[in-house]
């Protein structure tokens, strides 16, 4: 029997979610959105009924997850109704709008043992794979650093006055109504999720932010973690360098990891060209003095993180993705908040298991 789903949002990243649904084996019976026109191809692809509410989805007997897709202000009540309901569900990355509904929703979901899944996928590219299976020969891991920089055009010299980035008088910017934030939540969340994936949680953070005068966004979020795997030197930017990148292409996230025997250093590939673009990861060995190069063929990592999703749905277990990580990321975003504001290093205040 294949597994019977209801999709909510079917913006930007749904598409991603719908190719990973339909290579997965999965049926989706339900497409959700407040805009039936954005709804509908998907609706007509896979001939699935459309609604604006989601209700009608999570009462449905016959669907079995959720999945989750539309800007982040939804992602607490569908979250939360569907885990009532007994439904799995996917989320898109960031969770929740405070760390607080983070930890709300996958408390409800580890108390109703709901399978529950927020979409890092980026845990799923093969060379992030590659580098976790390596870590071990690196010894005693001493410093990382992980950035991830994107080329968002220049909103550093000037205030947009219209569009996403624009933040009008007294209002909110598309980018603070659909994601939360800056750099730090678009960007920054999915390295912080890396961290905690390679590292371990920190146990420190102490950060500076830049948000510009006028502006709900960040452009700039740094910070210095310590972590169960040594020190972590973060950084999530915003820049106008479109040639910058090991693709040249203005996209810079890279990870460097380094043992007392060798180092890790990863350079992660354009998120959402996942089609032609593959990430390269080099392994450098202090005894052998080699350095390996892996090299990979583009393969999206959302197929790969759905596949694995539904994979464990079916057969009815939560698997190796524990159901706190949309939450250890909204508590890490809260503390490099709090310290930048601050500008004192927090203690980060774990409120529950990892
Ligand atoms: N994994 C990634 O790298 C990545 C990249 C971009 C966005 N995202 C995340 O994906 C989510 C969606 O982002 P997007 O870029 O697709 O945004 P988008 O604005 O393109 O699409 C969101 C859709 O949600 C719909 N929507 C809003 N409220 C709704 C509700 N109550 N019920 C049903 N539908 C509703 C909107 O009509 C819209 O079509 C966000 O959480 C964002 O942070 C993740």
């Amino acid at each position: 029997m294949s597994l019977t789903v209801g999709v909510v949002g079917c913006g930007n990243i749904s598409r991603f979610h719908f190719s990973g649904l339909e290579k997965a084996g999965a049926r989706v019976k339900w497409v959700c959105d407040l805009s039936e026109k954005t709804a509908e191809p998907w609706a007509k692809k896979f001939g699935a009924r459309w609604t604006a509410d989601f209700r009608p989805i999570v009462e449905d007997p016959e669907v079995r997850l959720v999945d989750v897709t539309a800007i982040l202000p939804a992602h607490k009540p569908v979250c939360l109704a569907a885990i009532r309901a007994g439904k799995a569900v996917i989320c898109e990355k960031t969770l929740a709008e405070t760390a607080d509904d983070a930890l709300e929703i996958v408390k409800l979901a580890e108390e109703k043992k709901t399978i529950f899944y927020t979409s890092y996928m980026k845990r799923f590219i093969p060379a992030v794979e590659q580098a976790k299976a390596l870590l071990p020969s690196l010894g005693r891991i001493v410093t990382t650093h992980i950035r991830a920089h994107q080329c968002w055009g220049d909103l550093w010299e000037a205030a947009p006055t219209e569009g996403f980035a624009h933040t009008p008088p007294g209002g909110m910017s598309g980018l603070r109504k659909s994601y939360g934030g800056g750099i730090l939540v678009c960007g920054g969340s999915h390295i912080l999720d890396l961290i905690v994936f390679l590292l371990g949680r920190p146990r420190t953070v102490s950060a500076a932010m830049h948000v510009p005068e006028g502006r709900d966004y960040d452009l700039l979020a740094a910070a210095l973690m310590e972590t169960p795997n040594g020190v972590v030197h973060f950084e999530a930017l915003s820049h106008p360098l479109n040639r910058i990148g090991f693709l040249r292409d203005g996209w810079d996230e890279r990870i460097e990891i380094t043992g007392t025997r060798g180092r890790l250093e990863l350079f992660s590939a354009l998120w959402d060209k996942p089609e032609w673009k593959a990430c390269l990861l080099v392994h450098t060995d202090n005894a052998t003095g080699q350095a390996v190069e892996y090299r990979y063929a583009p393969e999206s990592p959302f197929d790969r993180a759905l596949a694995f999703f539904c994979a464990n749905i079916e057969k009815g277990v939560q698997g190796a993705q524990s159901r706190f990580t949309g939450y250890d990321v909204d508590e890490l975003i809260a503390t490099i908040m709090k310290s930048s504001s601050t500008g004192q290093t927090q203690a980060v205040h774990w409120r529950t298991g990892a």
